[in-house]
């Protein structure tokens, strides 16, 4: 089996991270039942480029289960677990393509050997995938038999409705991201804790007390800021959006422009999507010890190069994960993580318990797919709001949380006109 991992000798470790994060996976489990019974993958080739991690591999052996040739490529080149990829290859038998660390060369040389298995299903986290096959002219005797593409992350959804404006996009695109069951939980609450996880790995500070600005109030950045108010922190928020504004500052969190944030914050975190959301102007008004960290998709928000170009000296790896960027003598700013997310890159990405409902909705958006082939438009799709329902009731129910139900009367008053005062 071809692959390219980082060191095999792992796979033990990796092997008991895997089955750890699948016991809190309960809702996927029950799809991969369901998958090994009825093989609704069979005799197709996938190919995903995800963040390689235990959740991940659950997702892979779910996939694998129902009947998908499958092979794996990173995301990113900071978030693979080396443990996970050798794991997947020595005991789940899933060619991977992953090595913590790999320059962006071999990132596109792993991006091209998934693609090399000719997928009829493609997963992405990101869209790098889908725009591979799109750029290259290499690719294009794919877009005719690929049934569909699905999508993780909200980057990759903008990346994907933009090309489909470019009239460009050659098969149809699922945006998982934009699934109730996905971004209002994964987007929150998987990031919020992990974002604060992967901070506190790499720099061990004590966040209460702190001031910490969190830019971007969307689902990540809303999960961020309360979790690091919970720890103590006083969290001030900067965004483009007014509603999105108005709804931090109800929300009791203070609201000001970067330049003014810039002046007062301890701790910095980026979640918007966006490009040079810190960039020269803010990093001149920051304090002596600043740290900054981004989590949002791409490893462009934090604007490195303009921070390079103003510091005196770089000192790598002063711990792990935090580079010092010396700006004179009396002021030194942390980058954290390399400016990638730090979620992944410090510590290990979200919870399998947030992962399940995202991957469960991934795995039976791909059935969707293969059911609905020939018959859906190269555009971007929605989930189907059954997927969605399903995997939340399962949710629940693996979590022992009973709800109501409507009452006749009551289905029949909330769909009509007739009663009031
Ligand atoms: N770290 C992770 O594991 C993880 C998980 C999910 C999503 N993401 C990524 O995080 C990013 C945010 O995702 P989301 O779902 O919260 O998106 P979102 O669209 O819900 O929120 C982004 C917010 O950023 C704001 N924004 C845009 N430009 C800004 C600027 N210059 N200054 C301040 N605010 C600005 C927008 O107005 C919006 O409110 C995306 O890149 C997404 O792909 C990361």
């Amino acid at each position: 089996m071809k692959c390219d991992i980082s060191n095999p000798s792992l796979a033990a470790g990796g092997k008991l991270r895997i089955e750890w994060a699948n016991n809190d996976m309960p809702v996927l489990q029950e799809v991969r039942k369901r998958f090994s019974k009825e093989k609704p993958l069979k005799g197709l080739r996938m190919a995903a480029c995800l963040h390689i991690t235990a959740e991940t591999a659950n997702l892979a052996r779910t996939l694998k289960a129902g009947g998908a040739n499958l092979v794996l490529c990173a995301s990113n080149p900071l978030s693979t677990q080396d443990d996970v990829a050798a794991a997947l290859a020595k005991h789940y038998g899933i060619p991977v393509f992953a090595k913590k660390g790999e320059d962006t060369k071999t990132f596109y040389r792993h991006i091209a050997a998934c693609l090399a298995h000719k997928p009829h299903i493609t997963m992405d986290d990101g869209a790098d995938l889908v725009s591979t096959i799109l750029r290259e002219k290499r690719y294009s005797g794919l877009w005719d038999s690929i049934l569909g593409s699905m999508e993780e992350t909200t980057t990759g959804v903008i990346r994907l409705r933009a090309m489909q404006k470019d009239g460009i996009l050659k098969f149809p695109v699922i945006a998982v991201n934009d699934a109730d069951t996905k971004h209002l939980f994964d987007n929150r609450y998987g990031t919020g804790q992990s974002t604060v996880d992967g901070i506190i790995r790499a720099t061990d500070i004590l966040l209460a007390g702190k001031k910490a600005v969190v830019a971007g109030y969307g689902w990540c950045g809303r999960g961020v800021a309360n979790r690091a108010r919970g720890m103590g922190s006083h969290v001030v928020i900067t965004e483009v959006d007014p509603i999105r504004a108005l709804e931090a500052a109800m929300d009791g969190f203070e609201v000001m422009p970067m330049k003014d944030a810039a002046k007062v914050g301890d701790l910095f975190v980026t979640l918007t999507g966006d490009k040079q959301v810190i960039r020269k102007e803010h990093f001149r008004e920051m304090k002596d010890g600043a740290m900054v960290c981004n989590s949002g998709h791409f490893d462009v928000e934090i604007d490195i190069p303009a921070l390079r170009k103003m510091s005196t000296k770089v000192k790598k790896n002063v711990r792990n994960f935090v580079d010092e960027y010396v700006i004179s003598a009396k002021k030194s700013i942390f980058l954290l993580g390399e400016g990638r997310l730090i979620n992944l890159t410090a510590a290990e990405g979200h919870p399998a318990c947030v992962m399940d409902m995202s991957f469960a909705t991934q795995a039976l958006a791909s059935e969707f797919c293969v059911k609905k082939k020939g018959k859906l438009a190269a555009v971007v799709h929605n989930v189907p709001a059954k997927i969605d329902a399903w995997v939340a009731k399962l949710k629940l129910k693996t979590m022992g949380i009973k709800i109501d139900t409507l009452t006749p009367a009551q289905r029949k008053y909330l769909t009509s006109w007739g009663e009031g005062t």
